[in-house]
């Protein structure tokens, strides 16, 4: 039986209270994701269960048990401690998906610190901008990410340690760099979990948008009120389930679900830290007998590419609830999946600002592939014209998606930005910044984004960091970098490029600038094609349009110019 029930009486009498309950949240008395995650689930007698599985490259496996959460994740608070690390300051968790990562996040939080993890394939550059806004003091690598570190750590004057999880201590450590084994090191007993609140930081995540630099989503302890009850009802886990989420934990998707939700419920989840392929993914459900399964729009659209013919190699009967986020899910995916697993998956929607999954499809509800499903209970979801942010009322007609802010999970504020955090608020809504419509039994269907950022492989990437690398190289004047369409990606990056006098544009300049930015980025970054042209559209101020651009590359009506030059 699914927690979840009929929509409509689920919605009926709806109340935040309901999490809290049964989280025992008390908001006189302190409140910690940390604790919720590890120590609570042994308290009520579940320590000896499974809490995390790992497998990773070379036949590599791991398991941790709740008492083991508990208490490895108390030997990391321990660490940070004597390391100087206060509450509130901010530790950053750059490594592959390692059981450090998993089990590092949590320690983090229980000494009242703030977790800000990051993608492990960012380049140099990217992290700089990153911890470098966060005025990150500590940070927890591996051996084969610390040369990025060291890179940018003369920069960095708030970097005060740089902890290594993988490195003996001997050879080749440098002066600021310590070394700390998560396994090995002994078991403390007498940790203090640091009494955060409800309102205390807890996880500074990084968002990119279309101007400036990427941006510091700041959540609190209280997310997690949320954060459960949506993977309760939504992603619909039991006691027996065994749960792998697909998302990295540099991004949110793989924090929130991929951390929070699971650990705070008690279940068993699995992570393999191995590259995509058909057959690996195939194999690790087989194995591990996954039964809930969250993943991403693209990773489906490479699964269907690898065929039915793959999928009948292997034993997948264990599967019993899938869902995706990320991007839209494509009619074509829902149906292929039914018929390939005899499982649709369920869409969600959400996003980093959101904290916790905003519209669904619920188990039980009657999907209409295509669509994004309706809002979670509690959740005040509308559409708004573009322009006047008055509510649409009318079904099918397409405008700005709007919540009304006030679930546990919303950002707090984005770090040192309040004028941006500010302008996501209009006329008491929330607006997350992406076009949708909803038909008249209130299904959501999504259309695109209302600004430049392009969701490649489900992984946003602000244009202006780009734009900004790519200004660095010597023969490069203007640019304007826009997501071109992609079969499995849904879109990839495209760099238009002006060349300085006395520069050749050509294959070997694309090479040569390509080079240059790839230590800049991450991979997910990466053009896959640079257009040298004469010159950009711009508006008559001088901005450039990158809008014209993008619908050249769709094959879009550009439409009149002179009211986009208006628009800028
Ligand atoms: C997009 C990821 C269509 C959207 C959890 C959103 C989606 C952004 C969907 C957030 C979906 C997310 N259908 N688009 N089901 N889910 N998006 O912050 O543009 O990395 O604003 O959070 O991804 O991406 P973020």
């Amino acid at each position: 039986m699914a927690h979840f029930g009929n929509y409509d009486d689920f919605c009926k009498d709806f109340s935040w209270s309901i999490a809290e309950k049964e989280l025992e949240f008390d908001k006189n008395r302190p409140f910690n994701i940390g604790w919720h995650c590890s120590d609570r689930i042994c308290n009520m007698g579940n320590g000896s269960k499974k809490a995390l599985i790992w497998e990773g490259l070379g036949g590599k496996k791991k398991e941790y048990t709740y008492n083991d959460l508990r208490d490895r994740s108390n030997v990391i608070g321990t660490f940070l401690r004597s390391l100087g690390v206060q509450p509130e300051d901010r530790v950053c968790l750059f490594m592959d998906k390692i059981p450090e990562l998993y089990i590092g996040f949590l320690g983090i939080l229980k000494i009242g610190a703030i977790a800000q993890p990051l993608f492990s394939a960012f380049g140099d550059e990217s992290l700089f901008v990153r911890l470098d806004n966060a005025g990150t003091s500590a940070i927890i690598t591996q051996r084969k990410h610390v040369a990025k570190v060291r890179k940018i750590v003369d920069r960095l004057p708030n970097l005060k340690h740089i902890i290594i999880v993988d490195h003996d201590g001997k050879k080749s450590i440098k002066e600021n760099e310590i070394a700390f084994n998560m396994d090995e090191a002994p078991i403390v007993s007498d940790f203090h979990v640091h009494p955060t609140t409800a309102d205390s930081p807890s996880v500074l995540h990084y968002t990119s948008g279309t101007t400036g630099l990427p941006k510091g989503v700041k959540h609190v302890h209280y997310s997690l009120i949320s954060q459960y009850l949506t993977t309760k009802w939504v992603l619909d886990l039991h006691d027996d389930d065994i749960y792998w989420c697909t998302a990295d934990p540099g991004w949110v998707t793989g924090t929130s679900y991929g951390i929070i939700g699971p650990f705070s419920m008690g279940v068993t989840q699995c992570v393999m830290d191995v590259g995509f392929s058909a057959d690996a993914w195939y194999n690790f459900i087989q194995n591990q007998h996954v039964t809930v399964w969250y993943s991403a729009p693209t990773a489906i659209r490479s699964l269907m590419k690898a065929g039915e013919e793959t999928v009948k190699k292997y034993d997948l009967s264990s599967l019993r609830h899938l869902a995706s986020v990320g991007e839209p899910l494509n009619a074509e995916a829902v149906i292929w999946s039914e018929k390939a697993y005899g499982k649709a998956f369920h869409d969600t929607y959400w996003q980093t600002e959101t904290g916790s999954i905003m519209i669904s499809n619920f188990p039980g509800m009657t999907i209409k592939p295509g669509s994004m499903g309706k809002p979670f209970p509690g959740i005040t979801a509308g559409i708004v014209d573009v322009k006047t942010h008055e509510q649409i009322t009318e079904p099918g007609r397409a405008g700005l998606i709007a919540f009304r802010p006030g679930w546990p999970a919303m950002m707090r504020e984005y770090w040192k930005n309040p004028s941006a955090y500010e302008s996501k608020f209009v006329k008491g809504w929330y607006l997350p910044g992406d076009r949708s419509s909803i038909d008249k039994d209130g299904y959501f269907w999504f259309i695109g984004r209302d600004d430049d950022v392009i969701n490649t492989g489900g992984h946003l990437v602000g244009p202006f960091e780009i734009e900004s690398a790519l200004l660095e190289h010597p023969a490069v004047a203007e640019s304007a970098v826009v997501g071109k369409p992609d079969p499995v990606n849904m879109e990839v990056v495209k760099a238009f490029v002006t060349v300085k006098p006395g520069f050749e544009p050509g294959q070997d300049l694309e090479l040569q600038i390509m080079n240059f930015i790839r230590k800049k980025l991450s991979p997910l970054a990466m053009p896959q094609e640079i257009e040298f042209i004469d010159s950009l559209p711009k508006t008559r101020s001088g901005k450039i349009m990158r809008r014209i651009l993008h619908a050249r590359e769709w094959g879009e009506e550009i439409g009149d110019t002179s009211t986009l030059e208006d628009d800028e």
